[in-house]
């Protein structure tokens, strides 16, 4: 059976939640499920903007047909060619002969990369500017390459003033008929999500996710209706805010993620001493085990806040796996303007702070704090005065 929300009189949301989905993407834990969005504009001329994952192709393809309610699909708008929004794209093609397909030249060959199927014939190739007139409402298209693939596109409806955002603005969690964000309690339940989708989706590629809300803010946007999570009718400056803070690597707020690597607990028996030393200073920790949780997590953890501490065992001559996974992550995510701190943990030869380090080197506006603690197996009563040091230096840096 159908299952659809009205945007306005005239747009439908027809995607649909997924909470069986273990991994996005292969590596990103979804627990709280996931939405794919789809929106059906019926005007003088019909078009549906994107599809949506094979996971939930059977109610999204009645979604599609209620919607429709008998007229033909006149055509389908493809932003973003990831096959978690483009996977139904060939049987509603198959379903719908008269569709006319409306993307740019880069999704056109992604199509024919991801299905082997020459559909030029049945295009009509936009570029930025170009507008698709459907009667009432008459799409605006916007290149925004690299947010989060190059081929991407948004489009923006002129008569409303509804952004169809593709991956920008989106978040894990699935909407449980919630399609408006203010239906949700979005900064509680919603925006720690909202900050790991963002940060290892699209974290990389900040600078285009900043040339795109220099576009946006040229339009005079009323919605904002992502791929993923919910649409954004009000109270949107403040996410926007959040994308201007995590696209320029600028902290969220002052405070210091302690990431450590630890085989038998004494190396997170030190960054656990650091971190009370640290809120007895009354600064702000967050404390992560890398081999329990996620890089997700903590790689969300390091966009929100401006200092983080590695705290690793020297394993193989080298960082402990855990942690050098994290830090690979974290430079593939392109993170700056941090402030790091390290401590090192060996039996024999304690060498992993110097490797943490020079793997962050080429991060931009990096500072690294001197102070190093160096563990031999354990932390010894003489060396809290170390950790006391190492401290005040974070305080100091935060001043
Ligand atoms: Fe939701 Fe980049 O796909």
């Amino acid at each position: 059976m159908y299952c659809t929300r009205k945007i306005t009189d005239d747009i439908t949301w027809v995607g649909s939640d997924d909470h069986r989905l273990a991994m996005f993407e292969g590596v990103y834990s979804v627990p709280h499920g996931i939405s794919y969005n789809s929106y059906l504009i019926n005007d003088e001329k019909t078009a549906l903007l994107d599809t949506v994952d094979k996971a939930v192709s059977e109610v999204f393809m009645q979604n599609v047909g209620h919607t429709l309610g008998g007229r033909e699909l006149d055509y389908l708008v493809i932003h973003h060619m990831e096959p978690d929004h483009s996977s139904t794209m060939i049987q509603l093609l198959k379903d719908h002969p008269e569709t006319t397909i409306i993307c740019n030249k880069k999704i056109l060959e992604m199509i024919g990369q991801f299905f082997g199927a020459d559909l030029s014939a049945r295009t009509t190739l936009v570029n930025e500017g170009d507008v698709l007139d459907l009667g009432k409402h008459k799409l605006t298209f916007v290149n925004a390459p690299f947010v989060h693939w190059p081929e991407v596109m948004v489009s923006f409806d002129t008569t409303d003033g509804l952004l169809f955002s593709a991956d920008a603005f989106g978040t894990f969690g699935a909407l449980n008929g919630a399609i408006f964000a203010d239906e949700l309690d979005f900064d509680l339940e919603y925006m720690a999500e909202a900050r790991r989708y963002y940060t290892n989706i699209v974290g990389k590629y900040g600078m285009q996710v900043q040339a795109l809300l220099k576009k946006m803010d040229k339009l005079d946007i009323k919605m904002t209706c992502p791929l993923h999570g919910p649409v954004w009718r009000r109270d949107f400056d403040k996410f926007k805010d959040k994308y201007s803070k995590w696209s320029s690597y600028t902290p969220e707020e002052t405070g210091v993620v302690i990431a450590y690597a630890s085989i038998y607990g004494n190396t997170e028996n030190a960054a656990n001493i650091l971190a009370c030393r640290l809120n007895e200073m009354g600064i702000h920790t967050t404390v992560f085990d890398t081999s329990v949780t996620s890089a997700s997590e903590i790689i969300a953890a390091s966009f929100r806040y401006s200092h983080i501490v590695f705290a690793s065992s020297t394993y193989n001559g080298g960082i402990f796996v855990t942690m050098e996974n994290l830090l690979h992550d974290l430079v593939a995510h392109n993170l700056q303007n941090r402030t790091f701190a390290f401590m090192q943990n060996g039996t024999w030869a304690a060498t992993s702070a110097n490797q943490m380090r020079k793997l962050l080197e080429p991060l931009k506006n990096s500072v690294f704090i001197d102070n190093v603690i160096t563990m031999k197996s354990a932390l010894k009563d003489g060396q809290m005065a170390e950790i006391e040091s190492l401290a005040e230096a974070l305080k100091a840096s935060i001043k």
